[in-house]
């Protein structure tokens, strides 16, 4: 039976274990949300760890996330990213889901950059832009599944962590300065708050009609728990959803969301927001303006 709670020594012997494989020492951590791994093949002086190898880890069973840890350099900077991550829906306890931040902590990372797909609440989104994450929803939070929920480990933060500077401010000003210089459409990149739902299915007409009164952009069913976690022990984080789909708010609809769709748009769309990552390292390599 694997073990849903860890004590901190769970957290270090898998940063022990990690720390005897690899001389990388990474900064950055980068996870890659649904069709954005190809990021990953990026990484020069690439070192890979499938999670069924890496003590304590939990796998990932979602088609689309490939399942392992990679260790390199992105544009000259040292950086560890998961390919693949863990979800709520896939039956994991948020503890678990939120695993690899904690170890990512204490491999002496300072900034968390996490991607993911995502369906677009706001009617001036379109299919292939980007969100920069500015805020987001713990909607599993309103019903007490939140990460931190138990007794709380001081060695990685505060019983009760500020969430209202959760995005790092600095970084999204950098990101939409770096959007500007490069080649890109400016309206394909857009800013504001994502949703997280637990998931497996996808939103009916009313919850979506909800989600966007209650003032969400767009809506996933990953990144919140990772995010909390990484705040709690004093991670910068940053973030972007690449939107894959437009959610329907509309009962005339004769579309619906599908896994395919999300992957396919993934698939096309990932490239920018692969060659934007690889372009922002420049700046997120810099500590500047981290909390702690
Ligand atoms: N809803 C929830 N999660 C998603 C969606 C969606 O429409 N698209 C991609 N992930």
């Amino acid at each position: 039976m694997e073990k849903d709670e860890y004590t901190y020594e769970d957290y270090q012997e898998t940063f022990n274990w990690l720390k005897r494989k690899t001389t990388l020492q990474p900064k950055v951590a980068v996870i890659c949300g649904s069709g954005l791994g190809g990021l990953a093949d990026k990484l020069t002086q690439p070192e890979v760890f499938y999670y069924k190898d890496i003590p304590n880890f939990p796998r990932s069973t979602v088609e689309g996330h490939a399942g392992c840890l990679v260790f390199g350099y992105l544009n000259g900077q040292s950086c560890v990213m998961m390919q693949g991550r863990f979800h709520m829906y896939e039956g994991y306890s948020l503890k678990k889901v939120t695993f690899p931040v904690r170890v990512f902590k204490l491999l002496g990372v300072h900034t968390l950059i996490v991607t993911n797909a995502a369906g677009g609440l706001n009617p001036n989104f379109e299919v292939g832009d980007i969100m920069l994450i500015r805020d987001h929803i713990n909607l599993p939070g309103f019903s007490g599944q939140n990460p931190l929920r138990g007794p709380n480990e001081e060695r990685f933060g505060t019983r009760f962590p500020a969430m209202s500077d959760a995005y790092d401010r600095n970084l999204r000003c950098l990101a939409r300065e770096t959007w500007r210089q490069m080649d890109f459409k400016k309206r394909e990149l857009q800013e504001g708050t994502y949703v997280m739902l637990a998931g497996p299915n996808f939103e009916t007409v009313a919850e979506c009609r909800l989600l966007q009164r209650l003032g969400a952009d767009a809506v996933g069913m990953s990144t919140v728990p990772e995010v909390i976690v990484a705040r709690h022990c004093g991670l910068r984080v940053f973030g972007f959803s690449l939107i894959t789909n437009k959610v329907i708010m509309d009962y005339d609809s004769l579309e619906t969301a599908n896994h395919q769709e999300v992957l396919e748009t993934g698939i096309n769309a990932a490239h920018k927001l692969e060659k934007f990552i690889f372009r922002l390292m420049e700046h997120v390599s810099k500590p500047e303006g981290i909390p702690h």
